[in-house]
């Protein structure tokens, strides 16, 4: 039982807020992709010569999905995120290597165990759900 077990949810901090907020999320998006411009056979996914872009919707995306602000679908819509990756061959060895820059940049980080899990644990059932493709052959 956490000790704010007696506060109202509407009173307590969002995880976002607890994970440290926007400085947070900001850091593991820019070492996420600063892991996948030196990953050719991922970078090779990436649509876009420049990654910023990039970066900028899946930091916003994150920041709303943790409880921050809502950014993400006030510009993107609603995630879909399964719809929205369907262009991209996700394979298995994608999101490993996906999986690998993410938890990477989540290590330069410094969240309280409870949070550092949850976010660990979230990425990775995200990154299971959006595999779309077989490896090859
Ligand atoms: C499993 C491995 C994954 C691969 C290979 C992958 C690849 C990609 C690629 C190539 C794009 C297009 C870049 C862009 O223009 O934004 C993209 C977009 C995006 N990805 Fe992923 N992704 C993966 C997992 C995830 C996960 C786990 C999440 C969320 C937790 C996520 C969230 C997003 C978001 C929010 C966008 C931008 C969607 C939009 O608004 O257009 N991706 N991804």
């Amino acid at each position: 039982m956490s000790d704010d077990a007696d506060v109202p949810v509407t009173a307590q901090q969002s995880p976002y807020e607890r994970m440290g907020g926007h400085e947070t999320f900001a850091r593991i998006v820019r070492e996420f992709y600063r892991g996948v411009a030196d990953d050719p056979a991922l970078r090779a996914l990436y649509p876009e010569e420049d990654l910023g872009p990039a970066e900028e919707r899946l930091r916003m995306f994150l920041e709303q999905y943790w409880g921050g602000p809502s950014t993400y679908s006030e510009q993107r819509g609603h995630p879909r995120l399964r719809m929205r990756h369907v262009p991209f061959a996700v394979t298995p060895t994608q999101r490993d290597r996906w999986l690998h820059h993410m938890l990477a940049a989540v290590d330069t980080v410094d969240l309280d165990p409870q949070a550092d899990a949850a976010l660990r644990d979230y990425l990775v059932r995200a990154a299971n759900m959006l595999v779309n493709a077989p490896d090859p052959a």
